[in-house]
């Protein structure tokens, strides 16, 4: 099985293939072309004839700081305003090879194998590039999107089950945000870490279209690709204060969970959205694979939480902007009252939904 479908932005279409088997016959290809691959796939290469710049897959390699050896790798190896980039690798390399040919001699055009799951169900579509500054986390980027992206679903089962079940987190949460049907499509396709790579094939179509769903009414992030956020806010608090022990989709999973029980604290009944229960339960399973979450948040401060979810970008100064799901299950941007009553419901909701993982 494979699928193929394109998707529109504002600098003209490009082309998503899922298909098994995609990287091998790519890589029978790309000889000649300039590549920046993940370090985990320089086995893969050996003998090609092919040399690629080989990228370490840390937050210290997508910096700004970082850039300079990279562009100059590139330069060093001549590659010039025609040059083609091919990137193979995770959301790191993703980052990177969108950053450096967005500004390369003004713009190259550049190709993705997305390599985690993470990447094939939800960043390598959108044309987001998101580089860290000094301290702060994805600060500058720019608008730069790859054109074809081959996803081949077999690269996936190299990878430990926390990381596949935090991109399946992401995969969730895109289809929960798109509605009932899609949320259903998503679960039929019995979404476990254990899953066989052919499978993981229907997840990854039935996110990608679910996103392009987003990224096609609302490109640059002004109204509804902003509901894609649900469970960030809690997601990312959490994330930054367990400095980064947890990874991001398992945080957002956790996000997710507080997200929802914040809103039962506010009166919100979701005995008549099915759905909601099953993504609890489903989100549930996905979190608990993380070895040595008890002890992450153990460790972990509630009030660096609560500043963390304070100085989200997104609030204003005398509220706090969310995406909350509603009663039906739908998901929506919400503006809540800054203040003591607020705090108090949100401290408690993420304690709560926390605790439950602490023992
Ligand atoms: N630009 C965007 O739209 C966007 C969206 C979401 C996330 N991101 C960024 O993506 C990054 C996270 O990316 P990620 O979760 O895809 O992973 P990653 O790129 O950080 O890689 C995680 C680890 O998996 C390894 N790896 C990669 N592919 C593998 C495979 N097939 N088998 C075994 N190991 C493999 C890597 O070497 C690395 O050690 C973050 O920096 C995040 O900010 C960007
Ligand atoms: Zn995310």
């Amino acid at each position: 099985m494979s699928a193929s479908f394109r998707v529109e932005s504002s600098t003209g279409s490009y082309e998503v293939v899922v298909a098994q088997g995609n990287f091998e016959e790519s890589l029978s290809r790309i000889e000649d072309a300039h590549i920046l691959a993940d370090e985990f796939f320089r086995p893969r290469f050996a003998g090609s004839g092919a040399e690629p710049i080989f990228i370490e897959a840390t937050e210290h390699a997508k910096s700004l700081e970082h850039m300079p050896a990279v562009i100059e790798q590139l330069r060093a190896a001549g590659a010039n305003r025609g040059t083609h980039l091919v990137a193979i690798g995770g959301g790191v390399v993703q980052d990177i090879a969108a950053f450096v040919s967005s500004v390369y001699m003004r713009g190259i055009s550049w190709s993705y194998e997305p390599t985690t799951v993470l990447a094939m169900v939800d960043s390598c579509i959108g044309g987001k590039s998101s580089i860290n500054v000094g301290p702060y986390k994805n600060l500058i980027g720019t608008f730069h999107p790859p054109d074809p992206i081959l996803i081949d679903p077999a690269l996936a089962a190299t990878l430990p089950r926390d990381q596949f079940a935090s991109g399946l987190i992401e995969a969730a949460k895109i289809c929960f945000c798109r509605g009932r049907e899609s949320f259903a499509a998503h679960m039929a396709c019995g979404p476990a870490t254990s899953m066989n790579t052919a499978a993981l094939e229907g997840v990854i179509v039935n996110s990608l279209l679910a996103k392009k769903h987003f990224i096609e009414i609302d490109e640059f992030d002004k109204k509804e690709r902003l509901l894609l956020n649900f469970g960030h806010t809690f997601g990312h608090a959490l994330e930054g204060a367990s400095n980064y022990g947890i990874p991001h989709g398992i945080a957002v999973g956790l996000g997710i969970l507080c997200s929802l029980e914040f809103q039962r604290r506010r009166g919100i009944d979701f005995s008549g959205a099915a759905s909601v229960g099953e993504l609890e339960r489903h989100l549930d399973t996905m979190i608990r694979t993380l070895p040595g979450l008890v002890e992450v948040l153990a460790g972990m401060s509630l009030d660096e939480v609560m500043e963390r979810f304070g100085s989200d970008k997104k609030h204003r100064n005398d509220r706090y902007t969310l995406i909350l799901a509603a009663p039906t299950g739908e998901v929506m941007l919400e503006q809540i009252p800054r203040g003591a009553e607020s705090d108090a419901r949100l401290r408690d909701a993420i304690q709560s939904t926390t605790e439950a993982y602490s023992r």
